[in-house]
Parts: structure tokens; C-alpha cells; sequence
């Protein structure tokens, strides 16, 4: 059992978060929107990290990543942020071989799960990281490189003084929109209402600065469209009564 704390995917639960430090050398505390769980790492989901992570692992750079080096093509990159355990994510791969995916999740048992799923069903067009999502688009990902970007069912954060944690802000849009290419997609979804008035708050202040359009009709959200598998989290929702709700939009 000793042995096993040094494992490569030990240390990837330490190192998930890259400390800052002010110009003084004191700690800079981050509002983060995920707090570390410790949840168990269990033995095969830890060897599943340490075997495959040379065949789906990407880390935290300050380069920008070369996706068509990593990938072996220039298809479309969709990056999805928080994808739990990861079987939607690795369903949408296999259904869609045209395109890359990328997923980062801080959660390592959900890395761990992730790629066991994507070795068994053998997809090649996915790569999985395990850092905090908004550091990877600020410092690994190049402005106009991304095809598409799913937030499927992020943290809530219930509770009005915990609401700066939620991922969805301006400043995080903003961001998206810069690293997605002319026509590329933003697709969120959540089974709190709260958080969808929110995140077209969000959307539409982004929008009206140009640079999105929404797709809806109503001008708010979409129907729920067949290609987003359901996720752990909204059957999870469904079994509480929530409704669901999608936004969809297209960078001009
Ligand atoms: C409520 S869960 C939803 C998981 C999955 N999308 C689903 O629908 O089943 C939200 C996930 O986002 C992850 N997360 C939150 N903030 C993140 C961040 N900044 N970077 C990467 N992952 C994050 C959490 O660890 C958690 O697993």
C-alpha cells in the first residue's frame, strides 16, 4: 500500500491545482469552482491512470497545445469542462469520429473511470486532463483553436454567497469565445433553474457585445437535442424531479 502513494496518479490529486504566488512570495487564494473531494482512488481506476495516461493524458503547459500533432489530424476540437465519470463524454467520441475531444475533470476517481471507458471502447479522438479547466483555457489553449465547448451540469453552488464560485461568469464566456474558432459552438446544460437564468444572463451580456448569436428560437434555451447523452448528473436530476435546460450558441 505504500508504495502505491507515489504512483503517478497520486500525484496527479496533489498537483491538480497549481499554487500562485503574489510578487511578495505570499499564497494567492483562487475562488475555485470545484472544492477537492477525497474520495476514494480505487486500485483500477489508479492503474488505469498509470498505464494509459501516455495514450490519453495531456497536462498543464504554458505552450499552447499542437492538436493537430496530438490528435494525428485537423478535425474539430470540442473541449468539454467537468465531465465527472466520463461515459457521456467517451460515448460522444465514438459516435462522433470526425471530431477530437478533450475533457478536463479535477476529480481523479473520474479520470481514473474515464479512461477505463475509453480503453474499452478503443476511441482514439479523446484526450483527458486532470487540472482546474479555467487555468488550461488561460494558459494551453491558443485563441480560434477550438471547435466547440460543453458545460454539461456544473457545480450549482446553491447557496447566494457561494454563487462567484460558479464556473459560468463573464470574464469565463469571454474567454471561451476568444479560443473558438468563427462558427465554432457553446453548449451548457443544467437541471437548476437558478443557474440557467444565470448562465443566459451571462450569455446574453456576452452576446450583446457581439461575437455569439443564440440559437434558440425563443431566444432563451433549446430543447433538449438526442446528441447530448444523458449524464450521470442530470439522471441523478431526473430521479429529484429537476427540469433540464440547454443553451446553444455559435460564435459568428
Ligand atoms: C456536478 S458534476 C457534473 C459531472 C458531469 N458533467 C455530469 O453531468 O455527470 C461537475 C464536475 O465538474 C468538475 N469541475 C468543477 N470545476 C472544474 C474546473 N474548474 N475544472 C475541471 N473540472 C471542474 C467537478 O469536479 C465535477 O466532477
Amino acid at each position: 500500500m505504500t508504495e502505491q502513494k507515489h504512483t503517478f496518479a497520486d500525484q496527479k490529486r496533489k498537483t491538480v491545482e497549481t499554487a500562485e504566488f503574489t510578487e511578495d512570495g505570499r499564497y494567492k487564494r483562487k475562488i475555485r469552482s470545484f472544492v477537492l473531494r477525497t474520495g476514494r482512488l480505487s486500485e483500477f481506476q489508479r492503474n488505469m491512470m498509470n498505464e494509459n495516461w501516455a495514450d490519453y493524458g495531456l497536462d498543464h503547459q504554458t505552450e499552447p497545445f499542437d492538436f493537430v500533432k496530438i490528435y494525428g489530424n485537423d478535425n474539430p476540437v470540442v473541449l468539454e469542462i467537468g465531465f465527472g465519470m466520463g461515459k457521456s463524454l467517451v460515448e460522444m467520441a465514438e459516435q462522433n469520429p470526425n471530431k477530437n475531444y478533450l475533457g478536463i475533470e479535477v476529480h481523479t476517481p473520474g479520470v481514473g473511470a474515464c479512461l477505463a471507458y475509453a480503453v474499452e471502447k478503443g476511441v482514439k479522438n479523446l484526450r483527458v486532463i486532470c487540472h482546474d479547466a479555467t487555468e488550461i483555457l488561460r494558459d494551453s489553449i491558443t485563441d480560434g483553436s477550438l471547435g466547440g465547448l460543453q458545460l454539461f451540469f456544473p457545480d450549482p453552488w446553491h447557496k447566494a454567497k457561494h454563487h462567484k464560485r460558479r464556473i459560468v461568469q463573464p470574464h469565463f464566456v469571454e474567454t471561451v469565445v476568444k479560443k473558438l474558432a468563427a462558427g465554432g459552438f457553446i453548449h451548457f446544460a443544467t437541471d437548476w433553474e437558478n443557474y440557467a437564468e444565470h448562465m443566459i444572463e451571462v450569455l446574453q451580456s456576452v452576446q450583446s457585445a457581439g461575437g455569439i448569436r443564440n440559437i434558440s428560437e425563443t431566444n432563451d434555451y433549446i430543447p433538449r437535442p438526442d446528441f447530448r447523452p444523458l449524464t450521470k448528473f442530470e439522471a441523478r436530476g431526473h430521479r429529484l424531479g429537476h427540469g433540464v435546460w440547454d443553451l446553444y450558441f455559435i460564435k459568428n
